[in-house]
């Protein structure tokens, strides 16, 4: 089944333990973690500590997405706070193979994200030793932004890629999914599906969790 990951970049940021802890009760697959420096993009969120804040709140594994600079630098910070995925951006890294690495070795998933704007063929040479790939949907730096339909076929590339060369990574989605444009992720091979406002905002988040997981069907 399809897995539906809530930001928590739209959640209360003066209750984080309480909104982690909801997440189990509505089902959720994964917690998502949305680190901003301030540099690679303008806001600036959450980093470790706030990860190993909310650590004890959720049996879930909490699935980071750091849109940094630098991302080699917070490896062992964010493995130390427990999270279990670590994703960072390709446009931030030059040596994002090497980073990939390191993140495996320091016992996380290790995952690389693109921006709307950037060709998926770029991290072709990556895929062999990613356990997720993520497709950016909207630019990143803000929560509640418009879906970019024109992402889809990156996500069937990778879906193919999969196929033709026996590789094992995830694909995730991020920005704009709701429960209409979580049936074109589905639809185009995407397996996790990041959410923020749409479950936060929703009247009944855990209603808007199970639609988004029938949203394969
Ligand atoms: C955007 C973040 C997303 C964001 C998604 O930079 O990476 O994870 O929280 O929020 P929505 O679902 O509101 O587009
Ligand atoms: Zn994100």
């Amino acid at each position: 089944m399809i897995k539906i990951a809530p930001s928590l970049l739209s959640a209360d940021f003066a209750n984080m333990g309480g909104a982690t802890r909801k997440l189990g009760e509505w089902n959720a697959d994964l917690v998502h973690f949305d680190v901003m420096d301030g540099t690679f993009v303008s806001t600036i969120t959450f980093g470790p500590a706030m990860c190993a804040a909310i650590r004890p709140y959720t049996e879930l594994p909490i699935d980071v997405h750091i849109m940094v600079e630098h991302p080699e630098t917070y490896i062992d910070q964010f493995a130390k706070a427990g999270a279990d995925y670590l994703t960072f951006h390709a446009e931030a890294d030059a040596h994002a193979h090497r980073t990939l690495q390191a993140i495996r070795r320091a016992g996380m998933k290790a995952g690389v994200a693109i921006n709307p704007g950037t060709p998926v063929e770029m991290v072709q040479y990556l895929l062999s030793i990613c356990d997720l790939v993520l497709v950016m949907s909207v630019n990143p730096g803000a929560g509640g932004q418009s879906f970019i339909a024109e992402v889809l076929p990156k996500i069937e590339w990778l879906k193919k890629q999969r196929e033709a060369h026996g590789y094992t990574y995830e694909i995730e989605i991020d920005g704009g999914i709701n429960a209409d444009t979580a049936k074109l992720a589905a639809k185009a091979g995407a397996d996790i599906l990041v959410s923020g406002s749409s479950v936060f905002k929703a009247s009944d988040p855990k209603d808007m969790i199970a639609r988004m997981h029938r949203a394969e069907n």
